[in-house]
């Protein structure tokens, strides 16, 4: 009897190509794992082309509610986006692919898991480090990485293996999930040019509604409850946004990003839902914390978005942070009011019942209850410093 491995398995080129690997190269029985996180593939034909390569058993979860209660509502609270930007969807889904994977492993008794992974980007490090984080004696194998293959090399070994490529996949390297669909290769590496409209499906480019539209996003301890008036579960509300913003040409994201092996790669996402809730929920915290949690929460941001990215998901620190960040979301509740029209997004108005915009301060017409005469002294003392290592400078340039 061969050993058994089993593979987190995607359905796309790399993966696919791996199923055949795995059994020719490799000489093991392979069993595949499909995990739903809402990239809405069709999973019927997906296990059927699993089968047909020659996996001896595929499993499917569907874990799109678990994926959005614990991945993407702490980003979320995190404002999660790396380097001011990516919204982390692929990232924040590769813990738990993962952890499916390593599940079914135990289940059916090997110690052996594979993923579809080059060695060239950032998720073979999510992969690795979250599998042996559960099962420090397991051994990975990852085909694509160690026989250095490239994506022509694939294509060309999935014709001579009868497996289907899609015209998709002979342009780009997608993935996606509810919160985000990632276009990497192909043209898209050429980074001083526009990418082709064939790379965006979820964000409209062009005949986009000649009206602006509002949404409203409603919040409750840092978690989005209710869109446009209605109380709607996370995953239909993430939903909901993702055709809504998208259908106004809002969530594009185009940048040059910093992989964690050292490349910088131009990146391209769609990520209309991500965008308005993020944006929306950072509002809400200018409304609601004070300035000196806001600065400090920004530093504990940044350093939650780049561990999430850099495949440390499961390193104690992110948990400390998240510890922090929910202590900070209490009074995250409220409503922001977002305006779209043909790609802008801006936000317009927000109000909260922790709400800490005091009119009767900030107002500079009559009823203002802000004594000016404070103002001076204070101002005095504020620059103090300032005002005193300028006229060293000065006499020591005398
Ligand atoms: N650059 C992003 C990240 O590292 C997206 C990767 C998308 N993967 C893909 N196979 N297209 O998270």
């Amino acid at each position: 009897m061969k050993n058994k491995v089993v593979l987190a398995y995607s359905g796309g080129l790399d993966t696919s190509v791996v199923v055949k690997l795995l059994q020719t190269k490799y000489d093991y029985d392979v069993i595949t794992v499909t995990v739903d996180v809402g990239q809405d593939d069709d999973f019927k034909d997906i296990e059927e082309k699993s089968k047909a390569i020659g996996a001896i058993k595929h499993f499917y979860f569907d874990v799109k509610e678990e994926f959005a209660k614990g991945y993407l509502i702490p980003c979320i609270k995190a404002n999660g986006l790396y380097e001011g930007k990516y919204p982390l969807a692929t990232a924040l889904a590769r813990p738990l692919i993962a952890i499916k994977t390593v599940q079914v492993a135990v289940k059916e008794g090997t110690n052996v898991l594979a993923h579809g992974c080059t060695g060239k980007g950032n998720d073979q490090i999510r992969f690795d480090i979250t599998m042996r984080s559960l099962m420090p004696t397991l051994k990975i194998v990852a085909p694509i990485r160690d026989m250095n293959l490239i994506r022509d090399e694939e294509i060309e070994f999935a014709k001579e293996h009868n497996i289907p490529v899609s015209i998709e996949s002979r342009k780009y390297s997608i993935d996606q999930n509810l919160w985000g669909r990632a276009v990497e290769g192909g043209v898209i590496e050429h980074a001083d040019s526009e990418p082709p409209q064939d790379a965006f499906q979820w964000v409209k480019t062009q005949n986009m509604p000649d009206k602006a539209c509002y949404m409203d996003i409603e919040f409750d301890s840092g978690i989005p409850i209710g869109i446009d008036g209605k109380l709607m579960s996370i995953v239909d509300l993430i939903q909901y946004a993702n055709e809504k913003a998208g259908s106004y040409g809002v969530g594009i994201i185009d940048h040059i990003e910093d992989r964690v092996v050292g490349i910088k790669s131009r990146e391209v996402y769609e990520a209309p839902a991500a965008t308005c809730i993020i944006e929306a929920h950072k509002d809400l915290e200018k409304l609601t914390l004070t300035k000196h949690e806001i600065r400090f929460k920004q530093i504990v941001d940044e350093q939650w978005a780049w561990l999430t990215y850099s495949g440390l998901w499961v390193d104690p620190l992110k948990t400390n942070l998240d510890k922090f960040i929910d202590t900070t979301q209490l009074r995250v509740c409220g409503k922001v009011k977002i305006k779209m029209y043909k790609g802008s997004l801006r936000i317009v108005g927000r109000e909260s019942k922790y709400s800490l915009y005091e009119p009767k301060l900030a107002t500079y017409s009559a009823g203002s209850t802000f004594d000016q005469s404070l103002a001076k002294g204070f101002v005095e003392l504020w620059g103090l410093q300032s005002i005193i290592a300028n006229e060293v400078m000065r006499r020591s340039e005398e």
